[in-house]
């Protein structure tokens, strides 16, 4: 594995594979490796014939500070984790490098950002899109891979490589998650032995609303009104819920009127923030008002 800090000699490398026809994948992380970035690597690495993993705590997405300081930074066991992979490697810019100057651009992503993560996080997809947008100039991948855990953000990002006309292909990849349905984070680590018992609430939140779903489709107010309830019982602090059409992110009103929504999910465990999202078709969905 060859690792680079710096963008010129990352850009002659790939200027030598793409010279003679080699794809490259491109898995775009901000570190602290877990399973659900490595499924993104691995998927990379049988799609295509060499694989960026890029490792940048990016400042600029970041709107507590707080929250930058205590991100879990791991790099030496992230480097040990990838070491096994065929044709994979490493990008770690430091904030020299990616920022010498503050950029004076500013990205708004209209509707797509006027909800969920962007209305609790003001900022936090301008400095997403920034960066993926800086990191595929310089990567210029064939294919670039993303979680479906962020699902806000792969529509942004999908839309930032419609709005720039960037010549990448976009693979969304389904969340990764524990024995017990908690979905990985680099976050989960800083939760305690307890917490982390405690956070098993939030997939189970969403287990119970995708069963509300054939009765209370149409209800959405109803169906987040059992959320609450469920979660009032246990320590976790719910930021929001929303039952979304996966093509807008756009509040579903009638489930019915659409073939895919998204149930989505943020809340505290603690002072730890996590996400959680399930994507449901609709048209699987089988009524049966005796589950409740
Ligand atoms: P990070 O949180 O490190 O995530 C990197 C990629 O891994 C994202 O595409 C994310 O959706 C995916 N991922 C995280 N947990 C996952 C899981 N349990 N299963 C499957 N995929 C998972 O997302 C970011 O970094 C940053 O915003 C970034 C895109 C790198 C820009 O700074």
């Amino acid at each position: 594995m060859q690792i680079f800090e710096d963008v010129s000699k990352i850009r002659a490398f790939l200027k030598k594979n793409t010279l003679i026809n080699k794809k490259i994948g491109f898995v775009p992380t901000m570190g602290a490796l877990h399973a659900g970035h490595l499924t993104l690597i691995e998927r990379s690495v049988t799609e295509n014939d060499l694989t960026i993993c890029s490792i940048y705590v990016n400042p600029l997405q970041f709107n507590n500070v707080e929250d930058l300081k205590k991100y879990p930074r791991t790099l030496e066991s992230d480097k040990e984790k990838l070491e096994k992979y065929q044709n994979v490697h490493l990008f770690i810019p430091q904030d020299t490098i990616m920022y010498h100057e503050n950029p004076k651009i500013h990205l708004n992503f209209g509707s797509l950002e006027a909800t969920m993560e962007g209305t609790f996080r003001p900022g936090h997809f301008n400095g997403v899109g920034i960066v993926v947008a800086k990191l595929f100039n310089i990567i210029q991948p064939n294919r670039t891979y993303f979680g479906q855990k962020d699902l806000q953000q792969c529509l942004i990002i999908r839309q930032l490589i419609r709005d720039l006309s960037f010549d990448i292909e976009m693979i969304i990849h389904p969340t990764v998650r524990e024995a017990d349905g908690l979905a990985l984070s680099s976050r989960n680590q800083r939760l305690t032995a307890s917490q982390r018992k405690e956070a098993v609430a939030i997939p189970q939140a969403l287990e119970l609303s995708k069963q509300l779903l054939p009765s209370y489709g149409n209800q959405p107010e109803l169906i987040k009104k059992e959320v609450e309830k469920f979660l009032a019982h246990k320590p976790v602090r719910l930021e929001y819920f929303h039952i979304v059409n996966t093509q807008d992110l756009k509040d579903v009103h009638n489930i019915r009127e659409y073939e895919e929504i998204a149930l989505c999910i943020a809340a505290y465990v603690g002072e730890v923030r996590l996400l959680d999202n399930i994507i449901i078709q609709t048209g699987d969905l089988t009524e049966n008002p005796n589950d409740f």
